[in-house]
């Protein structure tokens, strides 16, 4: 009897190793190894392997002239930056029923209106239920094919019969080769599948999205390496409680990341939202305490957010941190320089900090606006609510120039403010037709001088 050859997978990041290990040297996780059998390739394998192309000059490579497909969504379409770049992978991810097949059914609802043919193949729903939810979009098209199937080797027989214009396959997890003997979702298959139709959308053009499962938290199942092999990531998040969704790229082969689209879902899909700092300051309490707006750049966009933060005496045993929306440790270490630099005493305090509307902010320039929002909780003193402030804070309370301040201030203007609070090492002749007066600052004492 031949000998079937396994090998032991990390569930989590997809490390390879000949035994099983109770510890991934990889990735540190415990417990993650399963046994799968390994692939095996067999001569006159339609879908072999490979490019199968020879090397050239640069020189000699053709361009199309329409190398990107436009989806006619804006938000959509900046987040990849400026359209569908042809046979490319996107990867989708996004927490269950936030709705990525809506999104995903919508894009090519709208990419079939404009004449493409596109191909929307699902392991998840029936035909009618994703008929259902067609008549909720709104997507009623010839152009349109819903193709219902879990096998990796008909789907690509599929692909390459129809020959659309985009493909999109929700989900990767879903997908099931016949090569392998391992369940449709282990690391081996979604490994497996998504190789494979990523090699045939480079082969023949198609750009192919595929949707993926997240974990509980929040990267998408299966093999790290997925995200390595694909062109760009996108992540569909926002919370369940709330009507709004953001579409964020973390990783983009050809284009920025880190762009984000807003949208809203309403009974009849997903909306956009062109004026994402309206809807973020839509509920912003005037005259409250703690309560404090930034400009954030959100890829090359800036969105007007409102910081708010609770500041209260620890009546028991260690001070509690915590966050949302902004890093942690970050908040730690501004709270440690307004104790030290600036006399307050937060060490036993209490902090609560939240972002309005559940964005997440990473850049340093919020910093200014988290310290400006804790030193307004903890006195409990209002900022006016005309003001924004932007800048990063250093360890010695000095405050560091920031990026992209012009245009800031320009969307700051543009939504009805009247000062900006930004670092004084700033270049001062970019900006002179806003009529936002500009305060220059260097520390943290100038700071709360200012605002208060
Ligand atoms: P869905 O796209 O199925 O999510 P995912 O594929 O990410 O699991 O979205 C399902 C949710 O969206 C569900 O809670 C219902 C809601 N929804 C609307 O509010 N309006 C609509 O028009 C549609 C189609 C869905
Ligand atoms: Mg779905």
């Amino acid at each position: 009897m031949r000998k079937i050859k396994t090998v032991f997978f990390c569930q989590n990041c997809g490390y390879q190793s000949p035994k099983w290990l109770g510890r991934c040297p990889a990735c540190g996780e415990w417990n993650q190894f399963a046994e799968e059998e390994m692939r095996k390739v067999d001569e006159g394998d339609p879908f072999q392997i490979g490019f199968n192309e020879s090397p050239m000059p640069i020189e000699a490579i053709e361009l199309d002239d329409n190398e990107r497909i436009k989806i006619g969504i804006a938000e959509m379409d900046r987040v990849l930056g400026g359209g569908i770049v042809k046979g490319s992978s996107v990867l989708v991810g996004g927490d269950p029923g936030i709705g990525k097949s809506t999104l995903l059914l919508q894009v090519l609802q709208n990419l079939a209106h404009a004449g493409h043919t596109v191909l929307y193949i699902s392991g998840e729903e029936s035909a009618r239920q994703i008929k259902l939810r067609g008549n909720r979009i709104g997507a009623s098209s010839n152009n349109l094919m819903i193709y219902v199937e879990i096998s990796l080797e008909a789907i690509m027989h599929q692909i390459e019969y129809l020959k659309p214009d985009v493909v999109v396959v929700d989900s990767i997890q879903t997908i099931y080769s016949s090569k392998l003997s391992s369940a449709p979702g282990s690391v081996g298959q979604v490994r497996e599948s998504s190789e494979r139709l990523i090699l045939l959308s480079k082969k023949t053009g198609v750009p192919i999205f595929l949707i993926g499962h997240v974990t509980k938290d929040g990267a998408i199942a299966g093999p790290k390496v997925l995200e390595h092999m694909v062109d760009a990531v996108l992540y569909f998040q926002g919370d369940s409680g709330h009507t709004f969704r953001i579409i964020r790229g973390v990783k983009n082969r050809y284009g920025p990341t880190n762009e984000i689209g807003v949208f809203e879902m309403r009974d009849h899909g997903l909306f956009e939202v062109t004026n994402p700092s309206a809807l973020f300051l839509s509920e912003r309490p005037k005259g409250a305490a703690g309560s404090v707006v930034v400009p954030s750049m959100e890829g090359t966009r800036p969105i007007l957010v409102e910081i708010q933060s609770l500041v209260s005496e620890t009546n028991f045993g260690v001070p509690r941190r915590t966050t949302i929306g902004v890093d942690h440790n970050r908040v730690s270490l501004l709270a440690a320089v307004l104790d030290k630099i600036c006399g307050l005493h937060l060490v036993n305090h209490d902090i609560f900090i939240n972002v309005a509307g559940g964005v997440r902010l990473n850049e340093p320039a919020v910093d200014l606006g988290i310290v400006s929002s804790l030193v307004s909780g903890f006195l409990g003193r209002p900022i006016d609510a005309g003001t924004i402030v932007c800048g990063e804070v250093g360890l010695t309370g000095e405050v560091r120039g920031i990026g992209h301040i012009e245009t800031r201030i320009k969307e700051a203007a543009k939504m009805g403010f009247n000062r900006c609070i930004l670092p004084r090492i700033v270049s001062s002749d970019v900006f002179s037709e806003t009529d936002i007066s500009l305060i220059r600052i260097s520390n943290l004492k100038e700071l709360i001088d200012e605002l208060f």
